[in-house]
């Protein structure tokens, strides 16, 4: 057996606390498969005295969570603070510049600086690991940097947030409305008291672009990832979907755009219409699940928890193993000074099947008034729902269009929303192919 590991530990909320759990029950496991042991030297956090339920006396306190990551004790600085900026970002760049191993389960940091801090984590001959910073306890980043090596990746699609997914999840079983289901949500703790970053999307985009990078060799490039979240996706939507044999769920997609149609990355976050009997669609409540399409592998499927003390710890530990064995494998599998920007392509450039559902006041020659329109932008309709007929009222009109570029799509709801008899912004949702 080699010499011990020295772990430090930056934040001891729910999955720090998860880690020194995982360390101290799984110790002799850890100590035979990693060929040393993992023992946990510093800790640091907020409160000192704060009842963390577990033993913590052993190990040494830094109110200055910077102090841990400058240790001499410490071989490995675990970050689990969160937050993009701040003292998240102080820890990580301090450890790696006194020369200690990164381990971290934050998307925001990894999405905005996954970068740069590889770079640095290179040039001091350090380890950058972040297993736990997409889909949890899933081991997604070892699976396209390690287990799909051999493989160019055509494209990777995801649920990779909980919360989101278990809202949709909801909505379709019980045909409830998104307030009521977020609220329930914040009550069984699938969402946080502020979960703007859950609902809109933005977590999605963090792990999204995380995902990305590694899957095409790129920089992460967060910032030109389309974002749309699933506030505005209604029961009567979901009914729709459902009588048109799709479910929906939010996704983020990223996938190589062929030379010829202009070359480049999509990365993009929305709902999204799937086949019913698509393997993504049954993915479902809390879980996360992702699709990789690889040249030679052909499509492989991953599910599993992606949130929650336990799998995201069991994570940050495979990490923390890795380190141990002495693999360095480079963060985003290139060398981090090969890393090139993604060329993310505009959303308009997106090219796919519709939905889209318009509120319109029934009366003669409406529907042929928004059918010229879809005609003028070269969008083409395949099929047509509509509910309730009745003379002067307002009902509901859905259809579905074959391929079309967004653009062209966006430029006729544009045209279609200032008809009179349009009496609500058009619902649009995507159909992807899966
Ligand atoms: N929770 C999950 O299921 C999950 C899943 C995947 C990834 N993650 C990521 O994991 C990270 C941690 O999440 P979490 O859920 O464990 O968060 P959390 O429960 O809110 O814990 C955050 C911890 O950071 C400590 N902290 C805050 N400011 C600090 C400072 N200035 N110096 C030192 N410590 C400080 C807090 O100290 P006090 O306890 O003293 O207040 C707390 O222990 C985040 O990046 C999150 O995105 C979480």
């Amino acid at each position: 057996m080699g010499k011990q590991i020295r772990v430090g530990i930056a934040g001891l909320g729910n999955v720090g606390i998860g880690v020194v759990r995982v360390l101290s029950h799984n110790s002799d496991l850890l100590l035979s498969r990693a060929g040393r042991a993992l023992t946990i030297t510093a800790i640091s956090a907020r409160e000192k005295n704060r009842d963390r339920g577990v033993d913590l006396t052993k190990f040494d306190w830094h109110g200055n969570a910077c102090d841990l990551a400058r240790a001499e004790n410490v071989d490995i600085v675990v970050e689990l603070i969160g937050g993009d900026n701040g003292v998240a970002k102080d820890v990580v760049e301090t450890a790696i510049s006194n020369g200690k191993h990164v381990v971290t389960a934050n998307k925001a940091l990894i999405g905005h600086h996954g970068t740069n801090l590889a770079k640095a984590a290179e040039l001091n001959k350090v380890v950058l690991a972040f297993e736990a910073a997409v889909a949890g306890g899933i081991p997604i980043v070892k699976a396209l940097r390690d287990g799909l090596a051999a493989n160019r990746v055509e494209r990777l699609t995801g649920i990779l947030n909980g919360t989101c997914n278990f809202i949709l999840s909801n909505m379709a079983e019980t045909g409830r409305p998104f307030a009521e289901i977020l609220a329930e949500a914040k009550a069984l703790g699938y969402a946080e008291s502020d979960p703007t970053f859950d609902i809109d999307g933005i977590d999605t985009a963090h792990k999204l672009s995380i995902l990305a990078a590694l899957a095409f060799g790129t920089e992460v490039d967060f910032a030109n990832v389309h974002v749309e979240g699933i506030r505005h996706i209604s029961p009567i939507d979901i009914e729709f979907a459902r009588e048109l044999g799709y479910g929906i769920k939010l996704l983020g997609v990223a996938a190589r755009v062929p030379d010829e149609l202009g070359g480049g990355i999509e990365q993009r976050v929305h709902p999204c219409m799937v086949r019913k009997n698509a393997p993504i669609n049954h993915v479902s409540g809390v879980f996360n699940g992702i699709e990789v399409i690889g040249d030679f592998v052909d499509t492989t499927i991953y599910e599993g928890r992606g949130a929650g003390q336990g799998p995201t710890a069991s994570a940050v530990v495979a990490d923390l193993v890795d380190i141990a064995r002495g693999l360095r494998i480079p963060a985003f599998s290139l060398k981090a000074t090969d890393l090139r920007p993604p060329n993310t392509i505009p959303m308009g450039r997106r090219v796919g099947a519709y939905y889209v559902r318009f509120m319109v006041v029934d009366r003669p020659g409406v529907f042929a008034d928004i059918a010229a329109v879809l005609r003028d932008h070269d969008v083409s309709m395949e099929s047509v729902l509509q509910r309730g007929r009745s003379r002067g009222e307002r009902v509901s009109v859905v259809m579905t269009v074959h391929e079309t570029r967004e653009e062209a799509m966006q430029k006729g709801l544009q045209a279609i929303a200032a008809l009179d008899s349009v009496v609500e912004p058009p619902s649009l949702i995507r159909i992807e192919d899966l």
